[in-house]
């Protein structure tokens, strides 16, 4: 049987992965500077990790939603502590899209709207509700998935954001706080607050779609905590399982109060999804990863605005994006293929999109400055 045929990608297959490197079957061994869009924020394979999913495994790996699960509440417990938020209930799901599906889902039965404003150049995921508010997949959109009817604007462009919150039609606003598939543009703190203001006074739901740029890849826990703001919805995914498919919507209860059956899944939330996931914020806290991001992430920015042909370094802490004088795609290739470093695309076909584990050190950035300036020289005298 194929594999059916969606996905352009490298004739590479690592087999293991240990912090920032992935090996393949010759024991090559790769920087991993992408960790497979955004996904890897304490490293492959770290040890913490591994005995956590080992030893639950052994124990229970599984089952579903109608049982007791204490795991789910020390993860929500940890959750709330380690992002430093109050009021919100958890909805554990197992990926983005799903999250932000059911994040749009829960806007429209709070207040039975069914316009969604959302920015342009976003991306919120592929499922019928996600694709339909995500601005970079316009041509993934088969007709079945025509069930929203989302305004896209700018993210610059705050007093005409606010002017169509105002409308009062809409049943929310989703918002990535730093985008990531758009491009790594971000949103200003000033203008969050202001949309919040705006939501409070129409009853929109305000989501924050923080799967990529959440869980202390921007160097706070959330991206949009610049600005002292609670959203409504805050969905996540990516790096909160380190690669174990989980992830989650986090709602004002007070607000958006839950109602049986409203909202389901089999698999979300299950024992080794929600150990995965204690081990991720085990390991960001003990290693202090939020801090290093913010620290690291600023002497990657430093690097990246030195090398030739660079034009500007966008994002915070370790979501960067060091946008070219020229299209990206084939330098990318031969860094993978020549130089054994993995860095990301975006719908910006200058920018290089650099999404490391949460914990790389200064010998990582050396090994990273080495190879890209390689890669540039490379591609520059051909
Ligand atoms: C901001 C954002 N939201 C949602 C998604 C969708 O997540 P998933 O691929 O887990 O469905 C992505 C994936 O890249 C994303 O970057």
């Amino acid at each position: 049987m194929n594999i059916y045929d969606v996905y352009s990608f490298y004739p590479v297959a690592p087999i293991r992965g240990q912090g920032a490197y992935v090996y393949d079957g010759q024991d090559q061994k790769y920087l991993d500077f992408y960790g497979g869009h955004a996904v890897i924020s304490i490293g492959h394979s770290h040890p913490h990790y591994v005995k956590m999913i080992s030893e639950q495994v052994q124990q229970i790996g599984f089952y579903s939603n109608s049982i007791k699960n204490p795991l789910q509440l020390e993860l929500a417990d940890k959750l709330e502590k380690a992002a430093g938020i109050s009021g919100y209930d958890i909805f554990f799901i197992n990926s983005g899209a799903e999250a932000n599906d059911n994040a749009l889902k829960l806007a429209s039965f709070h207040n039975g709207r069914t316009k969604v404003i959302a920015l342009q150049n976003s991306f919120h995921g592929r499922t019928s509700a996600a694709i339909n508010v995500t601005h970079t997949g316009k041509k993934h959109q088969a007709p079945i998935n025509h069930g929203l009817t989302p305004t896209y604007l700018h993210f610059q462009d705050t007093e005409t954001i606010i002017t169509e919150i105002h409308k009062g039609d809409a049943a929310a606003i989703i918002i990535e706080a730093i985008q990531g598939v758009g491009g790594l543009d971000d949103i200003s703190a000033e203008a969050l607050i202001a949309i919040r203001t705006a939501c409070d006074d129409t009853d929109t739901i305000m989501i924050l779609d923080e799967v990529q740029c959440g869980y202390g890849r921007s160097g706070t826990f959330f991206a949009f905590q610049v600005a002292d703001i609670e959203p409504d919805i805050i969905t996540t995914a990516k790096g909160m399982g380190n690669g174990f498919p989980i992830g989650s919507v986090l709602i004002k209860s007070d607000k958006i109060k839950p109602a049986k059956g409203r909202l389901g899944t089999t698999y979300g939330g299950n024992h080794l999804a929600c150990a995965a996931g204690i081990a991720v914020l085990d390991v960001i806290k003990k290693e202090q990863l939020i801090e290093n991001s913010q620290c690291i992430g600023a002497k990657l920015s430093e690097i990246l605005a030195k090398m030739p042909g660079v034009k500007k370094v966008k994002g915070r802490g370790l979501m960067i994006g060091a946008e070219f004088e020229f299209p990206v795609a084939a330098m990318r290739k031969s860094m993978v293929l020549d130089h054994f470093l993995f860095t990301g695309s975006s719908s910006n076909s200058n920018l290089l999109r650099i999404l490391p584990p949460l914990n790389i050190n200064e010998n990582h950035l050396d090994e990273f400055e080495s190879k890209l300036s390689a890669g540039i020289q490379n591609h520059i005298s051909q």
